[in-house]
């Protein structure tokens, strides 16, 4: 059985990782209006991973015998006024998911909850790629800043990342 402290907490975490899907797709929505789609297409892949992070703790505290509350989310920014500043916020958004993994880690240790050590370990060293990539795009979105071709190559990099097959979130899988 769960312990009940590190319930609460992941329960929020379901909300946090719920929170990152649904930002995400924001930004996928703000770069299609901008018809950056290869950062939309990367946004949307992005937004697929969240969904499943929500989903790993779901199951996890539904294998431990917790129960499952989820929480209402929190309306998040829906426009960004450059391309800079949607990644600065991908960055920072990263960071503060670094460290509600870091709490949560915390409190399953001050708790005993032994059972959750696999769970969060995965969820530390995911955090390690997450902030690394984030921080590799905001670099390479500075390094070009206002030089168009350099944003249209950089668009058209970020437009190769491979979607989990059968993602309802890959738009020209969706059209097939
Ligand atoms: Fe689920 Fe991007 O952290």
């Amino acid at each position: 059985m769960i312990n009940k402290k590190l319930l609460k907490v992941m329960n929020e975490q379901i909300k946090y990782e719920l929170e990152s899907y649904y930002l995400y797709l924001s930004m996928a929505a703000y770069f299609h209006s901008i018809s950056l789609d290869g950062m939309a297409h990367w946004m949307r892949a992005q937004a697929h991973e969240e969904m499943i992070h929500a989903m790993k703790f779901f199951d996890h505290i539904l294998d431990r015998g917790g129960k499952i509350t989820l929480l209402d989310l929190k309306q998040g920014k829906t426009d960004w006024k450059s391309i800079l500043e949607a990644w600065q916020d991908t960055l920072e958004h990263e960071q503060f998911i670094t460290q509600k993994i870091n709490d949560l880690t915390t409190v399953a240790r001050n708790e005993k909850d032994y059972a959750s050590e696999p769970i969060l370990a995965f969820f530390t060293g995911e955090q390690i790629e997450e902030e690394a990539t984030a921080s590799r795009i905001l670099d390479q979105v500075s390094m070009v800043a206002e030089n168009k071709s350099g944003i249209f190559l950089l668009d058209r990099e970020l437009g190769t990342r491979i979607f989990p097959p059968g993602s309802p979130m890959d738009a020209s899988a969706a059209a097939k």
